[in-house]
Formats: structure tokens, C-alpha cells, sequence
């Protein structure tokens, strides 16, 4: 066994993920990467560079040069970058580069949790505890409609929605590494359930693994 704990979370865009994984680390002292800022910074760097989004040989590159420690949140939320980032993370050479980042991330005493799309089924399919989070893309789009009306912008409901969908299209129907649920992980919807009670959900299932680990 690697002296790392990993906890594996996955599930698509605004499914509360995030904020678990956050509380997660900090509740257990673990480690966290949102691996969906490493596409992203795949993204802004070729589009700050004028590079296209459609070259792989080139998209490879710029993978291999991402450094973890610098990934800035509120840069890289910005909506066109996670476009950009959904459409090269099609790309099995940029995959393979940013999975063996992530992996390292993941061995780093005494815990990792890391959060994206294929964390149980791909970059760590050891990982002790895998969590599945969804929720229905109707209450997804609404929790992005709400957290940008939150913060005195504009939104329209329907494009959202539609933009939701989209995403989630091209992440579970990509041929390498598509976004689904681990066999053996632990399923949380959250549509009808607060982050609280998703917290605590979580919590029994990493303690009762921890207790097994011991
Ligand atoms: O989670 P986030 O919206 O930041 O991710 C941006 C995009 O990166 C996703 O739409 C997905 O296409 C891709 N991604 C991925 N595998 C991961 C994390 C993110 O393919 N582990």
C-alpha cells in the first residue's frame, strides 16, 4: 500500500463536487486537486499563446509544461475556458500527460483527494474510497444560474441549460477515459440533498474505509 489515502471523486459540472472535495481535504488534512483546473490551464495557455484547440502534437505540449502548484481557480473558472478545456481533454496524448501529473499529485503523504471526470476509473483505480456525485442537469443549471445572478450578473436560464447538457455529452461520450461512475463507487445525488448532508454522507463512507485501512 502507498503511504498516500486517496479519495477519488468524480461527476459532472456543478454537481457539488468541488465544495465536497474542498470540505474533504480540510476536514482529514489531505491534499486536493481539482483536476478540471488542468485542462483548463491546458486551455488558457494555448488560447493565451493563439494556439488552436485542435492540434494535438501542440495541446500535448503545453499538458506536459502544466504546473500544478500555480492553478488559480478564479482565473480559470471563466466560462470559455472550460469550453476550451472539455474540447481538448478529447485528446488521448493531452490525457496521458495530465493523468501522470496527477497521479504523482495523488501519492503525497497522507492523503490526496482529487476531483474530475475519470479519478476512480482511470488516474487512481486503487483509490480506497471512490465517490460518484451527480445531480439531476436541471438542478445543476439552476445552482450555476443562481451562483451567477448571486454575484449581480446576467444569465439566461435556457442557454445555461442547453450549455449543461453539451458538456456532459461530449465528457460521457468521448472515447478515452469517459466520464461514469467507477464499478465499486459509492454513488451521492445531491439534487434533493444540501452539501451538508452530502458532506456527512461522505464522511461515513471515508471513516469506515480509514477503520478498514488501519
Ligand atoms: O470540472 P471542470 O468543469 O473544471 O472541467 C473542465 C473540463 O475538463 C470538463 O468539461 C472535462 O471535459 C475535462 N475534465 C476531464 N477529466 C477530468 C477533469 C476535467 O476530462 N478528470
Amino acid at each position: 500500500m502507498s503511504d498516500s489515502f486517496i479519495i477519488a471523486i468524480d461527476g459532472p459540472a456543478a454537481a457539488g463536487k468541488g465544495t465536497l472535495s474542498r470540505g474533504i481535504a480540510e476536514q482529514y488534512g489531505f491534499h486536493h486537486l481539482d483536476t478540471g483546473l488542468t485542462y483548463r490551464a491546458v486551455a488558457k495557455a494555448l488560447i493565451d499563446a493563439g494556439l488552436p484547440l485542435d492540434d494535438e502534437t501542440i495541446a500535448e505540449k503545453m499538458a506536459r509544461e502544466v504546473e500544478l502548484a500555480g492553478l488559480d481557480r478564479d482565473i480559470l473558472s471563466r466560462h470559455e475556458i472550460g469550453e476550451a478545456a472539455s474540447k481538448i481533454a478529447v485528446m488521448p496524448a493531452v490525457r496521458r500527460a495530465l493523468v501522470a501529473a496527477q497521479r504523482r499529485f495523488s501519492e503525497r503523504p497522507p492523503g490526496a483527494v482529487l476531483d474530475g471526470r475519470d479519478i476512480g476509473t482511470v488516474v487512481c483505480p486503487a483509490a480506497p474510497v471512490k465517490l460518484y456525485v451527480t445531480a439531476s442537469p436541471e438542478v445543476r443549471a439552476k445552482r450555476r444560474y443562481d451562483e451567477i445572478i448571486g454575484k449581480g450578473g446576467a444569465a439566461d436560464f435556457d442557454a445555461i441549460f442547453e450549455d449543461v447538457k453539451r458538456r456532459d455529452d461530449r465528457d460521457m461520450n468521448r472515447a478515452d477515459s469517459p466520464m461514469k461512475p467507477a464499478v465499486d463507487a459509492h454513488l451521492l445525488d445531491t439534487s434533493e440533498m444540501s452539501i451538508e448532508a452530502a458532506f456527512q454522507a461522505a464522511r461515513s463512507i471515508i471513516d469506515a474505509a480509514l477503520s478498514r485501512n488501519a
